[in-house]
């Protein structure tokens, strides 16, 4: 049997991509033109795919732009920040071991790393710094991007994903302020700062006592069309001996809300259980099926929420919008108004809810179905 085509739980920058030309276009210009971007959105809507997209296609293209992309995620402090920043902007700068380990001295002058190569010398070293020395001369390892930029005559475009899970670096916010005073004089260095936790991008890039407030554009990266989804499925079905039509497709991105990871993943298992032509029942099963393989998280969920954010939850599922209404906080049981706002904040900081076009939705779209289904059975099969 052939592999799926459709791919969910890893970020999908060449296979299994779909639509985002607009937004490729804009990113890539402005990589390359020297506009530091930030890219926020809700979870999983696909920004570290973007990226990895556009980063794929400039090294293709451009050989003088040297591109680096750090995963913040597991980095706990400034130190390995900054030791992992210098091994991949070195590793990125040229495709020689032997300048790897000459670069020690042709690009510092005050803090020289510790280089040895890896297993495999002709694509890995690792590199370690004086802690002590690290931390008097943490500016020259945050403008060599800049020094080795000018000295080679090349570019660079340096992404940095989960970059929020600087903020709970220990001494983060001097940290913060070194950063950006580093960074805003790169002329010849650009960069990317993307993340999965919304609330804390935007208090980072969009509060203007921080430090990185208007470091560059803020690209708000919206979801994926119906219409681009639609010929992705088919296609992905087609090319794999299979067949599902226009309209049976139209329902996987309907259910799910046009959520990226979502719409691969119904589309995945609707896939799976189709022998020849996917028709309605599959599409039915499928959602029951990618519920089920859910459900323990969204139990996980609600058990950390507290009882009066639940009721709030219940109220935004029955679609209120007057949440401190009385007869609203009656029926919903939702508390004092002081609650209410208090639990509003909470499950949008936490990205559980968002306002669009000024009614509060769940982010999570099949989070909402199974939320419907246990709290007022209303069944998942569709109309
Ligand atoms: N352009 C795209 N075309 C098709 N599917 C996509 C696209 N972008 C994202 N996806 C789907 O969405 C999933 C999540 O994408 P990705 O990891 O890039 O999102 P993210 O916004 O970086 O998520 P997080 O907020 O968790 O970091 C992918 O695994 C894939 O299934
Ligand atoms: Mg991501």
């Amino acid at each position: 049997m052939k592999d799926s085509p459709f791919i969910y739980g890893t970020t999908v920058s060449v296979h299994s991509f779909t639509n985002r030309e607009a937004e490729s276009a804009k990113l890539r210009s402005n990589l390359l033109n020297g506009i530091n971007t930030t890219i926020i959105s809700p979870r999983r809507w696909g920004k570290s795919s973007l990226v990895e997209k556009v980063i794929h296609d400039i090294n293709k293209k451009d050989k003088k732009t040297k591109t680096v992309v750090i995963d913040l995620f597991a980095v706990s402090g400034e130190e390995e920040f900054l030791e992992i920043f210098t091994r991949e902007v070195i590793k990125s700068s040229t495709a020689k071991w032997q300048e790897w380990m000459s670069s020690g001295k042709d690009f510092f002058k005050k803090i020289i790393p510790k280089l040895s190569l890896g297993v495999d010398p002709n694509t890995d070293f690792s590199l370690s710094f004086d802690w002590q020395e690290l931390k008097k001369n943490s500016d020259e390892i945050l403008n060599l991007p800049e020094t080795i930029a000018k000295k080679k005559g090349i570019k660079f475009i340096i992404c940095l994903d989960e970059f929020q899970n600087l903020s709970s670096f220990y001494g983060y916010l001097n940290f913060e302020k070194k950063l950006r005073a580093s960074w805003q004089r790169h002329k010849n260095v650009t960069y990317c700062l993307y993340g999965s936790k919304r609330h804390m991008m935007t208090d980072i890039f969009n509060n203007p006592s921080k430090p990185f407030y208007r470091f560059g554009d803020i690209m708000l990266l919206n979801k994926i069309e119906t219409k681009k989804w639609v010929p992705f499925i088919c296609k992905g079905f087609a090319t794999t001996g299979k067949m599902i039509d226009e309209k049976t497709a139209a329902l996987i991105p309907l259910v799910m809300k046009n959520h990226s990871w979502y719409v691969q993943q119904l589309a995945h298992y609707t896939w799976n259980l189709t022998n020849k032509k996917a028709t309605k029942v599959e599409v039915d099963t499928a959602i029951k099926e990618l519920i089920n393989a859910n459900t323990p998280l969204y139990q996980k969920e609600t058990e950390t929420i507290s009882h009066t954010q639940l009721n709030l939850l219940k109220a935004v599922a029955k679609g209120e919008t007057q949440f401190t209404s009385a007869a609203v906080m009656h029926k919903y049981l939702l508390g004092t108004p002081r609650n209410v706002s208090k639990n509003k904040t909470l499950l949008i900081n936490n990205d559980v809810i968002h306002q669009v076009n000024n009614v509060f939705e769940f982010v999570d779209p099949a989070f909402e179905l199974w939320f419907n289904k246990q709290y007022f059975n209303k069944p998942y099969t569709l109309q």
